[in-house]
């Protein structure tokens, strides 16, 4: 028996870490596919199954549930089995988790092409599926709280609340965000009738961005940076508040993506507020984060992992302040339905989620597979096509946005619309979109490296120090 790991379960962190990679390359080729048919739309070949409509929800499920979820996965697994000191519960239920997870994942890659969808957005599987998702859901869940009752160590570190506030929303989001009726083994109605419906879906929508892009990457953060830095977490009592007060925030936020619809005024206002005090805890996150590398400074310079870590932490900076402006009535207006959103969403995830992922990566791997690194020099060349993928991606969207935005509402001197064909807006964004398809190109490049790094490392030669550095 090794040394260094009594008894725990790599194997199934191997597994969700490569997968992370593979499902990061299709859900990555397929965003970049979608970018190149709204700047060119031949790209749609023509065809039911290729059309945007239908490859847009399979990126946003690939690149959420497959490669994000599969990502956490992997750093959950790994984090908690050392932080509580003891392998995971039980064996078969990991596996019915990795397994039932990708089948799933399969199985949405099957339906979203051909058209089988419930109409709401990441939420788009039919129900079917859904009834899949929540019982391998559950598997994890008694994994996980299984784990925790077996725990050799009485204090549970702040990574497990975060990743606890993950299982226990996504649960109740997943449930009630799902009740419906069916009427075929394809179609079911939900049991929500007309804005309860939209309430109920954005409060949905918001809270997968919260608990599953944000909240249990938090906990990533906690683990994974001060190992990589070498340094204590700066101040663990701010990452207690951190943790309590975005989760008493966020559930009640999802109300801005309906600002000036039906939904009844108090609601919308009651969703901005929260929104807007939302910045508190993200900020303090975001500090905490950044002020672990105090001392390690310095090593950012030549440390790739460092460099994802940090790039990663400043865009939850941004976005977490970009969120709550956007929620703010005025500004809505003008950033609704435009590509600013677009902009915002990606920063988040291409910047946040993306580039911390990445930094998990290349710390896992060498030592769930007990080799060195293959590359330094691509992993840094990864994260600077990255960088400049993200910078060129997201600044496209936001003039692009505010673009748009602004021409929606110009108005002659007559009071009648400047732009009254939605058509003029489209060409003015088209070299926009192309700089968005250049962005995304040098990301999904990137990407590529790493799995072909990652392979490399995989079949070198077994390094013994990072075997005694596991535990
Ligand atoms: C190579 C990288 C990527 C490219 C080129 C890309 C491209 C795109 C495009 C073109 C859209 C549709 C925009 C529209 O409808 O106007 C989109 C939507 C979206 N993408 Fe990506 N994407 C990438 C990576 C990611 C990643 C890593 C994530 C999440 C972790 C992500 C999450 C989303 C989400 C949530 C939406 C829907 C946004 C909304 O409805 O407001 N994307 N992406
Ligand atoms: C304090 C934190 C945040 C706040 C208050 C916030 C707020 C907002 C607002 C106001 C919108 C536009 C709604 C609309 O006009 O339809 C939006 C959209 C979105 N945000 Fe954020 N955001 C935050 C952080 C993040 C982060 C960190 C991510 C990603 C990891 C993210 C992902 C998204 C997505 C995917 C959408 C598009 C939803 C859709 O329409 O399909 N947000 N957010």
């Amino acid at each position: 028996m090794k040394t260094d790991s009594p008894n725990y379960d790599d194997a199934i962190v191997r597994k969700f870490a490569g997968v992370t990679v593979l499902w990061a390359a299709v859900g990555m080729l397929v965003g970049v596919i979608i970018a190149l048919q709204l700047a060119w739309w031949p790209a749609n070949l023509g065809l039911p199954w290729t059309t945007f409509g239908r490859l847009r929800p399979l990126h946003t499920n690939a690149v959420i549930f497959a490669f994000a979820g599969n990502a956490l996965f992997a750093g959950i697994y790994w984090s908690m089995q050392r932080l509580l000191k003891v392998r995971m519960f039980n064996d078969t239920l990991s596996a019915i988790h990795f397994w039932g997870w990708q089948f799933i994942i399969v199985l949405a890659a099957v339906t979203l092409p051909l058209g089988l969808t419930a109409g709401k957005e990441y939420a788009e599987l039919i129900w079917p599926i859904d009834i899949l998702i929540a019982l391998v859901w559950v598997a994890f869940a008694v994994n996980f709280f299984g784990t925790i009752a077996v725990r050799k160590v009485s204090h549970l570190y702040v990574s497990i609340w975060f990743y606890m506030s993950m299982i226990i929303t996504i649960t109740m989001l997943h449930v009630t965000n799902s009740l419906a009726l069916p009427v075929s083994a394809l179609k079911a109605y939900s049991i929500f009738p007309g804005m309860t419906d939209a309430l109920v879906q954005w409060w949905y929508g918001h809270n997968a961005v919260g608990f599953l892009l944000t909240t249990p990457f938090l906990g990533l953060m906690y683990y994974f940076l001060p190992r990589a830095s070498g340094r204590p977490v700066y101040s663990y009592r701010l990452s207690i508040i951190h943790f309590w007060a975005l989760v008493f925030l966020y559930i009640w936020a999802g109300p801005h993506h309906l600002l000036y619809s039906a939904l009844p005024d108090w609601a919308q206002t009651l969703g901005m507020v929260f929104s807007v005090m939302l910045i508190a805890p993200s900020w303090g996150g975001m500090l905490n984060g950044l002020l672990t590398l105090r001392g390690a400074w310095d090593r950012l310079r030549t440390d790739p992992i460092l460099k994802f870590f940090v790039v990663g932490v400043t865009f939850y900076g941004m976005s977490t302040f970009e969120g709550p402006m956007m929620s703010i009535r005025a500004v809505n207006s003008l950033s609704h339905y435009t590509d600013w959103t677009i902009g915002h969403v990606h920063s988040g995830a291409l910047g946040w989620v993306g580039m911390v992922t990445f930094g998990m990566l290349y710390w896992l791997f060498p030592r769930a597979w007990h080799k060195k690194l293959y590359s330094e020099d691509l992993a840094t060349a990864h994260f600077w096509l990255a960088t400049i993928g993200i910078v060129l991606y997201v600044v496209a969207m936001w003039v692009a946005g505010v673009t748009q935005g602004l021409m929606w509402r110009d108005v002659n001197a007559d009071g009648l619309l400047e732009y009254p064909n939605f058509v003029d807006t489209v060409t003015r964004l088209l070299p926009f979109y192309w700089i968005r398809v250049i962005g995304g190109l040098m990301y999904l490049v990137g990407v590529l490296i790493m799995a072909f790094n990652f392979i490399k490392t995989a079949n070198g030669t077994t390094d013994a120090n990072l075997e005694v550095a596991n535990g």
